[in-house]
């Protein structure tokens, strides 16, 4: 089985990207290795404080944060990061002229329960003479990512990347600290019957949404003519991996819950890096109404809209989204 620095030696046409991918994997084998310990590295629980966005950090989103920073920081081809956990975007090297910016632990609610989480990441590529410290050097369209992935922290620890030219899955062996090769070209089955969404939410949706969804429940008899599956897990990371695996349809549509968050997740850190997999595996990712991958963002924290997954599936949901 082929190691990750020997892929991307061969695989990976800019040796910049190819070195950052392989730096952020040392600071996940880390968070792997802590996560895997559970309770008994002492890092469970919450951090009792809150970050930019309200939301309350727990500990291991404080010290996976703290992880990835710091092996980016020292990183020469890396100009700056951005984290969901950061306020503010950091500067890193005056000589890089790449932007990483990550979910250092994605679906972290889910931490105490010991389910799934993961680690999401994006790297775009700075203008020349553009400041690591400044937002606006962030603000650029998914379709301008130059790689993006995630780490899953699940029974086994997996890899998914993409640097614009496939996906590729490997696995962590422990044994050997090493990612291995498991598919060098995932695709997601252009058809499904099976969906995530979270259902408590479907008061507060849009009609379109609510059609669709009303419209799937309704099985064989119903207009869609399928009788479907759901799984919710609330992470992502966890989501997104089983429909690249076996494919599906991860939505977080709008909702009207807080007129200033339409949208739970965000559009940097988390709606484009999956956009950019999903898409470069076949499928596809939408608000509804525009591919994620080419809005053009107007604040580094901003939230979106995500329709993901199956080709056809999500196209149908844009057809409700159309008429
Ligand atoms: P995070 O832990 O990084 O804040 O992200 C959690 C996200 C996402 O992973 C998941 O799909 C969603 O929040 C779950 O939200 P609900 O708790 O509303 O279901
Ligand atoms: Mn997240
Ligand atoms: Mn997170």
């Amino acid at each position: 089985m082929q190691r990750l620095p020997a892929f991307l030696k061969e695989h990976c046409t800019d040796a910049d990207v190819a070195r950052i991918i392989e730096g952020l994997m040392v600071a996940c084998k880390d968070i792997s290795y802590r996560l895997h310990l559970g309770a008994l590295s002492g890092v469970m629980g919450s951090a009792e404080q809150e970050n930019v966005q309200g939301e309350c950090q727990k500990k291991l989103d404080v010290i996976s944060n703290d992880l990835i920073k710091e092996c980016l920081a020292a990183m020469p081809e890396v100009l700056g990061l951005a984290s969901e956990e950061e306020p503010d975007p950091v500067a890193c090297n005056a000589e890089g002229q790449y932007l990483v910016l990550f979910d250092p632990l994605d679906g972290s609610s889910n931490i105490d329960v010991n389910v799934t989480v993961g680690t999401i990441f994006s790297i775009l590529k700075a203008a020349p003479g553009a400041s690591g410290a400044t937002a606006a050097t962030y603000l650029q369209a998914g379709s301008e990512q130059v790689a993006a992935g995630y780490v899953l922290y699940g029974p086994s620890t997996t890899l998914m990347f993409s640097t614009g030219n496939g996906v590729h899955s490997f696995t962590l062996d422990p044994r050997i600290g090493e990612f291995l090769l498991l598919n060098d070209k995932v695709e997601i089955p252009e058809t499904t019957s099976e969906f995530a969404i979270n259902m408590s939410n479907q008061r507060f949706w849009l009609p379109q949404m609510q059609a669709y969804v009303a419209d799937l429940l309704k099985g064989e008899e119903g207009p869609l003519g399928k009788r479907y599956n759901m799984r919710w897990i609330a992470s992502m990371v966890a989501e997104i991996h089983r429909i690249l695996t076996r494919g599906g349809i991860f939505m977080y549509p709008y909702d009207n819950r807080d007129p200033s968050k339409p949208g739970k997740l965000r559009l940097m850190y988390e709606g484009n890096p999956m956009s950019m997999l999903v898409e470069q595996a076949g499928g596809k990712a939408s608000t509804g109404f525009d591919d994620i991958t080419a809005i053009q963002p107007e604040a580094i924290h901003q939230r979106v809209s995500c329709i993901m997954g199956s080709a056809a599936e999500v196209s149908t949901v844009v057809g409700y989204h159309r008429d």
